[in-house]
């Protein structure tokens, strides 16, 4: 049996989609499970059961300070151990990640697998599309970058979701690989002009300030996101690698229409044909 942990989360939620259309037997497990699912609670250990569980797809709990996240994926792994667990499938990150400050988390939680005596398969997922795209914000239907012109190998959320499913499906024949999973670089720009609007660029200091003043962010928050800016506006997250069209046995997905959509998306509904009006120089 296949257990995916964080089954409420997006990316969860389509690896057990995935793996139901193939017709595998699948157990989602959230913190708060739907029906057929596990109560698996990461910050409560006793609520880890992996019983009967072969292949164990584990989904990276992040949104919290270094030590939580790795304390979560640490009991987690430590459960696998105790109940038997064959293989083990961590959605990581991308090796070229590791100017974010978020890498270290996920690679602690790598070298942690690969000392635990598992079977293991390490899946290094690219930062999403959807995530690129919402990270621009709106100013009179313009669109506020702090990428500059940064690209950015950004694979989609889907595409993430299928590759996993399919390791965890055949996890005998992915055993102590780790991929690289990245999709086709695009920029700013590239948004800017397929969804027709203009740009403004942030330095890192004025996006930096944006963030501070936001209500809405955990302390850690800030760092982190000014972190992926500055990766991205110089250029440390747009090397784009064959791993992702390997394990889906197709070309993957553009993530430029993804991030473009999730960015229009945010966008005010009254600044809309504001937007369109400016881009057509109205
Ligand atoms: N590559 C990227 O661009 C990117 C971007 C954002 C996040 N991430 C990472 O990838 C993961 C999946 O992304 P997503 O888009 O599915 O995120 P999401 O929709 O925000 O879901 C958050 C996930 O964290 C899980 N979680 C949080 N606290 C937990 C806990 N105490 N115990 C167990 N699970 C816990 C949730 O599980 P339940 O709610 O089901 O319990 C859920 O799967 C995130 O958690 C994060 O670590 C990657």
């Amino acid at each position: 049996m296949i257990l995916i942990t964080g089954a409420g989360g997006q990316l969860a939620r389509r690896i057990v989609a995935h793996l139901r259309t193939a017709g595998a037997q699948v157990v989602p497990g959230s913190r708060n499970p739907a029906e057929g699912g596990r109560r698996l609670d990461f910050d409560l250990p006793e609520t880890i059961d992996l019983t009967d569980v072969s292949t164990l797809v584990l989904v990276s709990a992040g949104y919290a300070e270094d030590d939580i996240v790795t304390q979560r994926h640490a009991s987690v792994i430590e459960a696998a151990r105790r109940h038997g667990v064959k293989h083990v499938v961590y959605t990581s990150l991308v090796g070229a990640g590791d100017h974010l400050a978020f890498a270290l988390a996920h690679r602690a939680t790598e070298r942690l697998l690969r000392d635990s005596g598992l079977s293991w398969t390490i899946l290094r997922n690219g930062l999403y599309a959807e995530l690129i795209g919402g990270l621009l914000a709106w100013e009179q239907g313009v669109l506020v970058s702090p990428f500059n012109n940064g690209r950015v190998a950004a694979p989609t959320r889907e595409d993430l979701a299928v590759a996993a499913a399919r390791v965890a499906i055949r996890a005998e024949d992915h055993v102590g690989r780790v991929y690289e999973l990245t999709g086709v670089p695009f920029s700013t720009a590239d948004i800017a002009a397929e969804l027709g609007v203009e740009v403004l660029g942030l330095s890192l200091g004025e996006y930096r300030d944006r963030l501070l003043s936001s209500p809405d962010l955990l302390p850690f928050q800030p760092p982190m996101l000014a972190g992926i800016a500055s990766s991205v506006r110089h250029d440390f997250l747009g090397q784009h690698g064959p791993d992702l069209e390997v394990l889906l046995g197709r070309t993957p997905a553009p993530g430029l229409p993804v991030a473009a959509r999730t960015a229009r998306a945010a966008l005010p509904a009254n600044r809309a044909q504001d937007g369109a009006a400016r881009s057509l120089g109205g």
